[in-house]
């Protein structure tokens, strides 16, 4: 029969909420195309997370989304949270409730952000033409499972006749070396260029962070590690990011510096991540687009897709190692935005523009994927 012996992965599919939904379901068809251009098959189950889980079994997180993404071979995660679960205290709101559980369940310790300008795009980008003529393309790679997000003691109450709020920024130094590992890793697949952020000059955690990236750096002869503090890095991400290449960081800073780079990048609507955790030679990711929900926008036909899809090229990649697949799908993002194809978030208004909504744009990479020589 044939197809028999195709190589077959398991995805939980978690579209989520706002524009989720709608970014999702391009992401599949471009992943269908994909399928059936390099033989390999995908079996999909999809859940309720965020809010709609709590619409749906009351809780942003279900026991059963759960079960679906430990049997999967990765997760392909939406966009959670909107206005209307806003009022539910904090640790039950689709952002929380749901993503932040998930990241610690799986161990996804390592964060995969890609900021990419596409020179097309240098227009739609807040920094000056002048100081990207050419676009940039840096990989922030952020901690996702340590630091103040989940260190203890975490306190929030009355002591000693006051109110007091506390979190704890904490690391161990094997949770540093590991997320070293990937950044080194990941530099030396691309131009060889690393950056550490930290705040060496305030924070103990700092203090070690920076050692244990000294201490790795002769490892990796072939990369060239450099330190910044993290405030002088918020900075130059505005005034030249093309002089970064790969950016490692903890948690909290991260959090921080890839929503900026995110805009120097022109739209959140271009933007994939990965979280991952590495297990020998399997990845195990949740794969997700870096902006959020888009509520203002969702349910209107005009989101842009490319970060569900680009995110979906990095499951390829890194959860399936189909890479030729991972990369054919990203070389069609590439050959439609050059071509001229823009969602509204794209548009400057530039000649040779083609404004097109969600689906067209699918449709668009769909036919790039199929036919590299039309585009
Ligand atoms: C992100 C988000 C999350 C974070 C929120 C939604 C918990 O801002 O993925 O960057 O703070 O990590
Ligand atoms: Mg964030």
């Amino acid at each position: 029969m044939i197809g028999a012996d195709m190589n077959t992965y398991k995805i939980a599919v978690l579209p989520g909420d706002g524009i989720g939904p709608e970014v999702m379901e391009q992401a599949l068809r471009v992943l269908d195309a994909a399928e059936r251009k390099f033989s390999f098959r995908t079996e999909r189950t999809v859940c309720y997370v965020g809010g709609a889980a709590i619409d749906h079994c009351g809780k942003a997180l279900p026991e059963e989304t759960l079960r679906v993404c430990e049997s999967a071979d990765a997760i392909l995660f939406g966009s959670v949270g909107g206005p209307k679960w806003d009022a539910l205290p904090p640790d039950e709101r689709p952002e929380r409730g749901a993503l932040l559980p998930l990241r610690k369940h799986f161990n996804l310790y390592a964060n995969l952000r890609p900021g990419i300008c596409l020179p097309e795009l240098v227009e739609a980008s807040p920094i000056k033409n002048s100081i990207i003529p050419n676009g940039f393309d840096i990989l922030c790679v952020r901690e996702l499972t340590g630091g103040m997000y989940f260190g203890e003691p975490k306190f929030y109450g009355e002591r000693n006749g006051e109110t007091l709020a506390l979190d704890t920024l904490v690391y161990k130094k094997s949770e540093v070396e590991r997320i070293a590992h990937v950044a080194f890793a990941a530099a030396r697949g691309r131009r060889g260029k690393l950056c550490s952020v930290d705040k060496a000059n305030v924070l103990l955690s700092s203090v070690m962070w920076r050692e244990v990236m000294d201490a790795i750096a002769p490892q990796y002869p072939d990369v060239e590690l450099t330190h910044m503090y993290v405030d002088n890095a918020a900075m130059q991400l505005v005034r030249n990011p093309g002089q970064f290449d790969v950016m490692v960081t903890e948690n909290t800073f991260g959090d921080i510096l890839t929503d900026e780079m995110a805009i120097v990048c022109g739209s959140l609507g271009m933007l994939p991540s990965a979280s991952l955790c590495r297990n020998g030679s399997s990845t195990f990711g949740l794969y997700e687009p870096s902006g959020g929900s888009a509520p203002d926008i969702a349910g209107k036909g005009i989101a842009n897709p490319i970060a569900q899809i680009l995110s979906m090229a990095m499951l390829l990649r890194y959860s399936c190692r189909e890479t030729a697949a991972a990369n054919a799908v990203e070389e069609a993002v590439r050959r439609v935005i050059a071509a001229g194809y823009r969602t509204g978030d794209l548009c400057s208004g530039s000649t040779g523009e083609i404004p097109v909504g969600t689906t067209a744009m699918g449709d668009a990479i769909i036919a790039a994927l199929e036919q590299p020589h039309l585009f």
